[in-house]
């Protein structure tokens, strides 16, 4: 029989898995009302010890825009949600962040435009928060980041403009924050042949003209980068529309490359499609340096509001990135 000091390690160790597995989803997510997470693409802050989660509300009929060569299936632009947590289990909902319009066809943020893969940053010189996220027409022509800005993490954001950084095509894109402060925009570009990676102006609201162009010709979108290490990794995925398809990962010395890359990072049955998702954002776990949360989208490209999602843990051992499903999944 166990005394009661093994019984209290027990319940520790218990409690410990119970809590770092909870976070990981295959399937669907629901928030603390039962509601279906509408967060695709998503993205996480973590601000002053709350979790705030930013996505792509995916909401109406799902349609295939006539004439392209490619499946080109779309849903209204909802805007962007936001959520919050404390726990990355537990999910709030907050509101829209950034509200879509609608009866003007040439706006940035019309319901029949694209709105896609929000990141929000804080900066701490300005006080704001600031969200880029791609903006594009239905046939993905246009290729612009657009960029917003709030006071406070869930909103209401501002929509400023959209541009093309440097006169560049920017499609599947993320921001990356450096621990000094730097930001950076990394997106496809060059009709997704080549990715570039941007330093961001002082507030983070502009693109400056210092980029560089990484994994060039490699037709690579769905970018999530983090830093491990003193080192910068990249994931991200090939461009087959909705379509999963491996994920591969690279890494360098610093957020504009050169990146080297590395390979698969998935493990196990399934690897080759991504376990069935597309990465959106690496999230740092705030207590083990080496340890992180993989977070990618299941696309249902014939009904894209039933998308859900695949949170996994990733790890980094010995430079190695690994990211592997759960016992029983
Ligand atoms: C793949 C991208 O990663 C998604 O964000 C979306 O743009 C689809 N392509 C559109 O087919």
């Amino acid at each position: 029989m166990p005394g009661t000091k093994h019984l209290l390690l027990i319940l520790a160790v218990l409690c410990f898995f119970g809590k770092t597995q909870a976070q990981y989803i295959k399937g669907e997510l629901n928030d603390i009302n039962g509601r279906f997470v509408n967060a695709h693409g998503a993205g996480i802050l973590f601000y002053n010890g709350i979790y705030y989660l930013f996505g792509e509300i995916k909401k109406g009929k799902t349609w295939l825009v006539p004439g392209q060569q490619w499946e080109d299936y779309r849903v209204p632009a909802g805007g962007v949600s936001c959520y919050s947590s404390s726990d990355l289990e537990h999910w709030k909902y907050l509101g829209i962040a950034l509200a879509p319009s609608t009866g003007d066809s040439t706006k940035d943020l019309d319901t029949g435009r694209v709105i896609e893969r929000p990141k929000v940053v804080y900066n701490y010189k300005t006080k704001k928060f600031v969200m880029w996220m791609h903006i594009d027409k239905k046939d993905y022509s246009y290729s612009q980041a657009g960029v917003a800005v709030s006071d406070k993490p869930e909103g209401p954001y501002q929509y400023i403009r959209s541009v093309r950084p440097n006169g560049q095509m920017a499609r599947d894109m993320t921001v990356f924050k450096d621990s000094d402060g730097k930001a950076f925009l990394i997106y496809s570009s060059e009709d997704n042949n080549t990715m570039q990676v941007c330093l961001l102006s002082a507030d983070y609201l502009s693109p400056t003209e210092r980029y560089s162009r990484i994994l060039v010709g490699r037709r690579r979108e769905a970018p999530a980068m983090f830093k491990n290490g003193g080192k910068y990794y990249l994931i991200t995925s090939s461009c087959t529309g909705w379509s999963p398809n491996a994920a591969t990962y690279a890494v360098a010395n610093g957020p504009m490359g050169p990146f080297r890359e590395i390979g698969n990072p998935c493990q196990g049955p399934g690897a080759e499609t991504t376990f069935d998702a597309q990465s959106t954002f690496v999230l740092p776990s705030k207590d083990e340096p080496d340890n992180y949360l993989f977070m990618a989208d299941r696309w249902n490209k014939l009904d894209l509001p039933k998308s859900d999602y695949l949170w996994l843990p990733l790890t980094v051992d010995k430079g190695k990135v690994i990211i592997q499903q759960q016992t029983g999944d």
